[in-house]
């Protein structure tokens, strides 16, 4: 991951909450914002990360204050609401709803556990509700706000052996949509990325591989490479910028062109496009 940052002063830094502000694609979301010169309050729950996080940004002369904590406990919520106060008055201009994980999963659904389902929905989709229920109130009052979530382009295509992790982010996905639409006429826009092959801590590209050939990623991937986490922090930068003033209750696919591609695979040959599975 590039750590270098040049940090740039405009005349008023926003202030951006970002949950999962540490690593992955979080961590470039943090680092893109405060590059720019806003103020980053970042929440994790991975204590030396988000320091290392906070301290490169700190070094390049951006400001990132941090949170330590479970961002599913209603505890942490509370404990950023009192921050928000004493370090920006209340005001937070930007929300990025990042945090989320589909690892706590039995890989057949009809194996899985109501327990699993609980620890799903927290990682997934309560806390974006949380978050935002306690955050989105300041910007209704100051006529003004954007907020990003992170949804995946399994909202919209299957994903055999998460299931239940793919309704969650629909639900993601939905919520951006209904929200957008409550909050259109007070001047808050809500938006959501969906992701796909991110090279992070979660889904590194390696486990993505699992030892097949590297070469194959040309045929899986139109654009022929995994995602590297600032490729999802730049369009998510433009989603809660003023160029994308006019947009709202959208989820906009960073994908390398998979979800365009659905079904449809490079031919190893190198020779067009396939979406038989045993042709070369
Ligand atoms: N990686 C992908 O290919 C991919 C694909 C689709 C969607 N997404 C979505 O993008 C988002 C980021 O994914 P990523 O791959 O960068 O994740 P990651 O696991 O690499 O990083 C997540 C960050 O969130 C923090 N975190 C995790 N649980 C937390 C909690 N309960 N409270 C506070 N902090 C917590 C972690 O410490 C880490 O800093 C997620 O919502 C994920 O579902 C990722």
């Amino acid at each position: 991951m590039d750590t270098t940052l040049n940090v740039s002063k405009p005349d008023s830094a926003r202030v951006v909450v970002v949950t999962g502000g540490a690593l992955g694609i979080g961590g470039a979301i943090s680092r893109r914002f405060a590059s720019g010169g806003d103020h980053v309050i970042l929440v994790d729950c991975d204590a030396p990360a988000a320091a290392a996080t906070s301290s490169d940004i700190a070094a390049a002369g951006g400001r990132c204050t941090v949170l330590v904590g479970d961002i599913t406990q209603q505890s942490t919520v509370a404990t950023l609401c009192a921050l928000v106060r004493d370090e920006a008055g209340g005001r937070v201009d930007v929300l990025v709803n990042n945090v989320g994980d589909f690892r706590p999963a039995s890989a057949v659904f009809l194996r899985s556990t109501a327990e699993q389902w609980q620890k799903l929905y927290e990682l997934n989709l309560l806390h974006v509700l949380m978050v935002t229920h306690a955050i989105a109130p300041g910007m209704v009052e100051r006529g003004s706000g954007s907020i990003v979530n992170l949804s995946t382009v399994e909202a919209y295509r299957g994903i055999p052996g998460h299931v239940v992790y793919s309704a969650y982010k629909a639900g993601v996905s939905a919520f951006t949509k209904s929200l957008a639409v409550e909050l259109g006429p007070s001047g808050v826009r809500v938006n959501a990325i969906a992701p796909d092959l991110a090279d992070t801590e979660q889904t590194p590209s390696e486990l993505m591989l699992a030892g097949r050939n590297p070469a194959l990623v040309r045929s899986w991937v139109p654009l022929g490479r995994f995602g590297q986490p600032d490729d999802y922090a730049s369009v998510v930068e433009f989603l809660a910028s003023d160029a994308a003033r006019f947009m709202t209750g959208q989820t906009v696919p960073v994908d390398g062109g998979t979800l365009a591609a659905s079904g449809w695979y490079g031919k190893t040959t190198k020779r067009g496009w396939t979406n038989l599975p045993d042709a070369s």
